[in-house]
């Protein structure tokens, strides 16, 4: 059988950082280079022959919309090779569950690509990044990852790109998948799925069959119990589309209300999602009566921001929008 070919696109992240030795914490993330780490990885290159690309050397609080376009345009690329079979994509955690979203909903291809990252530096003792990104080359070159959409892998767990959320600032098991288990378990280079993901993604996506040349500005705004209004008001200045973090369902004050109501009527796109984590947040007659917001569902803000700019890029319609929401 063909050997297969794993592009690995590095963008930084404490895989990458550099501190003092045998230390994990202080450290610069972004600072060694993925050609260096995967020298560092026993038998690596017998999953598969290896290209890297070192797109970006960042710590992932420097990621921003501009540079995912640029992320989704080079992986697009290379996957549109005929002789490249999956890409691995190297990413800090901290950023890491907006990136593979949208990774999820512009990827043209059905070919596998998995994020990847570590909770310790590569300097430090027992770091996570070399296993975490063995077993992501093993699962980009596996058949079975084929069509799953954006996945990401960490400590032995296959999440989908859509679902996955950092829960923890310590552990290396820093990631979970809301309330729906996880996608499947690795052991060494052995891939085991058990589910899949029913929102449509990747060559799916009506956002993949072109990326816009630019991201609509969208901000969130986090609700807490007597919170100003004013913040509305100020980023309705410099953002066609506001997702609101707000309580349980994702809720606010009355105040809120009012500024959502009179925005609105000026063409602010809101998103109403919830500040708790798991649960779903659905169309709501006491808290949006005019049915003005869009439901995130299970997205969270930062999730629900990522489909609100893309789909800002093609539409301001609200029913379309909702409708996406409830698609992907
Ligand atoms: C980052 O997100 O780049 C730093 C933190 C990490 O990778 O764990």
């Amino acid at each position: 059988m063909k050997r297969k070919r794993i592009a690995i696109v590095a963008t930084g992240g404490t895989i990458a950082g550099a501190g003092e030795v045998g230390r994990s914490l202080e450290y610069r993330a972004g600072e060694i280079s993925v050609s260096e780490i995967i020298e560092s990885i026993p038998n690596i290159n017998a999953l598969a022959e290896l290209e890297c690309h070192q797109l970006f050397s960042l710590d992932s609080n420097e990621m921003d919309p501009d540079k995912w376009l640029v992320l989704a345009r080079t992986i697009n690329g290379l996957l549109d090779r005929d002789d490249i079979d999956g890409c691995v994509v190297t990413h800090g955690t901290d950023t890491l569950d907006e990136t593979s979203y949208f990774l999820n909903l512009t990827i043209s291809s059905d070919k596998p690509v998995v994020l990847t990252g570590a909770m310790r530096p590569a300097t430090a003792t027992s770091a996570d990044g070399p296993f975490n990104l063995y077993q992501s080359v093993a699962l980009a070159a596996s058949a079975q990852a084929v069509g799953k959409g954006v996945m990401a892998l960490f400590s032995s767990t296959i999440y989908s790109g859509r679902d996955i959320e950092k829960i923890n600032n310590f552990r290396v098991d820093a990631f979970n998948h809301k309330d729906f288990g996880c996608l499947g378990f690795m052991q060494d280079d052995d891939v085991y799925f058990y589910s899949r993901v029913y929102r449509k993604h990747t060559f799916e996506s009506v956002f993949s069959e072109q990326l816009p040349e630019k991201l609509p500005s969208v901000a969130v705004a986090y609700f807490c119990a007597g919170a100003d209004p004013d913040i509305l008001y100020h980023l309705s200045e410099r953002n066609e589309g506001i997702v609101i973090a707000g309580t349980g369902s994702g809720n606010y004050s009355e105040a809120w209300l009012s500024a959502i109501n009179e925005l609105s009527s000026k063409g602010i796109v809101f998103v109403r999602s919830s500040r708790v984590n798991m649960g779903i947040v659905f169309d709501d007659e006491i808290f949006d009566p005019k049915h003005l917001c869009i439901a995130s569902n299970t997205l969270s803000a930062q999730k629900a921001r990522v489909l609100l700019m893309l789909c800002l890029s093609r539409t301001k319609d609200l029913g379309e929008i909702k409708r996406i929401f409830e698609e992907y």
